[in-house]
């Protein structure tokens, strides 16, 4: 998929503000091909929008389709300020603070891309019972990137295996584990999604 001019735009954004964890391109294509089958009238959820990139490939997957809405949760208001000042379709909500206290006020989701600490490395529960049945939950960084040290990379990979552990054991997920990009779990909630 040719890289939108939006991501191209937020990438830039990102490497000027020194933000160097923006979702890598391969991730962000995975994005955009899972939004673009999301179920009609259905919801995107992004846990930690970062400076937009990963958004950025949501929102791409998604055109030319405005019956979908996507909110992106953000706990740094600086970056959730400059995502922010991009120009985003009105179906895209932000809400600035901790996923973990925003998530269940927000209701139940069809894609979830879990993008921060809260929700994802701790919290995942929150997360998993924001799913609708038929619901997807993307997590990614299985694998620890290479300019983290190696003690930090041993607590990442030992942090991921406690994640992967927790979701294979849920009866009501269906999983799997892509050698993707860093590193793809992928989960769907078992049953019929919801009439749109
Ligand atoms: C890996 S970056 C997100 C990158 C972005 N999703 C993308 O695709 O480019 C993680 C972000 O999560 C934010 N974050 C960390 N803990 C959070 C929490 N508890 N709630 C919301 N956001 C959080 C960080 O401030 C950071 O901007």
């Amino acid at each position: 998929m040719q890289i939108p001019s939006r991501v191209t735009a937020l990438r830039k954004r990102a490497v000027e503000s020194n933000f160097p964890f923006s979702s890598e391109d391969s991730t962000g294509e995975l994005l955009a091909v899972l939004a673009a089958s999301v179920r009609p009238g259905g919801r995107i959820c992004e846990l930690g929008t970062g400076l937009g990139v990963g958004l950025g490939w949501i929102v791409a997957g998604l055109a030319p389709r405005s019956d979908v809405s996507v909110v992106t949760i953000e706990s740094d208001c600086h970056r959730s300020t400059l995502a922010q000042e991009a120009d985003w379709p009105g179906w895209v909500r932000f809400v600035t603070g901790d996923a973990t206290v925003e998530l269940p006020k927000l209701g139940r989701f069809d894609l979830i891309f879990a993008d921060a600490e809260g929700g994802k490395w701790y919290g995942l529960d929150l997360t998993l019972a924001a799913l609708n049945l038929g619901a997807m939950l993307v997590l990614d960084d299985l694998v620890p990137q290479d300019w983290k040290s190696d003690i930090e990379k041993q607590a990442h990979r030992q942090k991921m295996d406690d994640i992967r552990r927790h979701v294979h054991a849920k009866p009501d997920l269906v999983v799997t584990e892509l050698n993707y990009a860093t590193g793809i779990l992928l989960a769907v909630r078992r049953g019929s999604p919801p009439d749109a």
